[in-house]
């Protein structure tokens, strides 16, 4: 509230349920948004919060139905909501239009508010503005990514205790998973797995579709399909992090399927972990997103000149940007509500800072379909990642209770 100028509204809404098919709902979560400043859980909600004069806070819920609880447990209401909430007001979503029109037409100059993230709280947001068009009312449509985003950037002791939980109940599985893969199960079984033993440890649910990749599959970044049987001498990479309290992990591992890596696979995993190593090695305070990218690029270029993956000298393979073809993305993300946790700031150079997380992942993705590659390399595909909590001088690995020397990782 104390951010926003005065006469304004920051609108967060949450998404009402989607059909998945026929009588079934998708999997319900709340928007990150509406979690972080209200705590509130359930589907088709509200908030809107005004600054001064006004400086009032409103919550849109769902009305109680005992017919609808009786099939799908119980709802606050907005009696119960305002009190458990701390909000200064409770409505019914119902109302949304004609109350948030009252609410918004006094002396509301600045609506902060995000179009494109749902249909649904478009329609609603779109009729109030034209209402109050028809009343002679302007009111500036701003981003509210401005108002929303930094706070979320850096967290607070309670969210770093969280996220630690998610990457703990991670890390055991992760390690679960390695130790039950074998030749001749199917990807998905391990996902299976995977999902079993972070709910074991009291996670509700993965914070992405897990990626489950045997062999080729490797080199298909957001592979999840997670079907296909897993063969002798192949890799599998794992990319699975549980969600806890609403907060990611985000985990990567690469190891061989059979517990014994080939000659070349083992020497390309140890340089990459080399790379990984580095690049954690260099975070901390008053560091750029950028100057991270540069060094992970710098870095891989020469490791992929070193063993003949690209030709020509590590400058331009850097300015040609050849390196994309094996390592098309970025270092890693901001983590939190998100796995891709949103980050902004007002000069566009996102810097690190006491208290942000982030990943460091480091791939190399030889495709299978790629005839300029020795045959040997053809269909190999890694990434190594953790979470990593920057501190007051350097980096805390959150993520450190899942081995990644190629030695350890044949032992499990
Ligand atoms: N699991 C998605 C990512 O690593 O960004
Ligand atoms: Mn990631
Ligand atoms: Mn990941």
């Amino acid at each position: 509230m104390g951010n926003m100028p005065e006469h304004s509204a920051l609108i967060l809404p949450s998404s009402p349920l989607t059909k998945r098919s026929g009588d079934v709902d998708h999997f319900y979560r709340p928007l990150s948004d509406l979690i972080y400043f209200s705590g509130f859980e359930e589907s088709h909600s509200c908030l809107i919060i005004l600054s001064k004069p006004s400086a009032k806070t409103h919550l849109f819920v769902q009305e109680k139905d005992p017919a609808k609880e009786l099939w799908t447990g119980p709802i606050y209401g907005p009696e119960r909501a305002e009190e458990i909430f701390q909000v200064d007001n409770c409505y019914p979503s119902s109302d949304f239009s004609d109350t948030a029109l009252k609410i918004l037409k006094n002396n509301i100059h600045s609506l902060y508010y995000n179009f494109g993230v749902n249909p649904y709280w478009d329609t609603q947001i779109e009729k109030i503005i034209n209402d109050l068009k028809t009343k002679k009312k302007t009111i500036t449509l701003c981003d509210s990514t401005p108002l929303t985003v930094p706070p979320r950037m850096q967290k607070n002791e309670e969210e770093i205790k969280t996220i630690k939980k998610a990457t703990a109940i991670s890390s055991k599985a992760h390690i679960e998973v390695m130790k039950y893969c074998r030749a001749g199960l199917n990807e998905r079984e391990l996902h299976g797995r995977f999902l079993f033993e972070i709910m074991k440890r009291g996670a509700h649910a993965e914070a992405y579709p897990g990626i489950f990749a045997s062999g080729p599959n490797a080199c298909i970044l957001h592979y999840t399909s997670n079907n296909r049987i897993m063969q002798e001498g192949e890799l599998l990479l794992v990319d699975a992090g549980a969600e806890y309290n609403y907060y990611a992990s985000d985990i990567t591992r690469t190891f061989p399927v059979n517990g014994k890596f080939s000659k070349i696979q083992k020497d390309l995993y140890t340089k990459l972990l080399e790379v990984q190593k580095q690049t954690i090695q260099m975070l901390k305070p008053g560091l750029s997103f950028k100057t991270i990218q540069d060094s992970l690029v710098e870095l891989l270029s020469h490791l992929m000149k070193e063993v003949n993956i690209l030709s020509g000298s590590v400058k331009n393979i850097i300015q040609e940007k050849k390196y994309k073809k094996y390592f098309p993305h970025t270092f890693g993300h901001s983590l939190g509500l998100d796995v891709h946790d949103p980050v902004f700031s007002e000069t566009k150079n996102i810097e690190l800072k006491e208290n942000t997380i982030i990943t460091v992942e480091p791939g190399l993705y030889l495709p299978p379909t790629d005839t300029s590659l020795k045959p040997e390399l053809r269909g190999l595909g890694f990434r190594i990642e953790d979470d990593i909590l920057i501190t007051k001088t350097g980096a805390e690995v959150l993520s450190h209770a899942v081995p990644k020397e190629a030695e350890e990782l044949e032992n499990i």
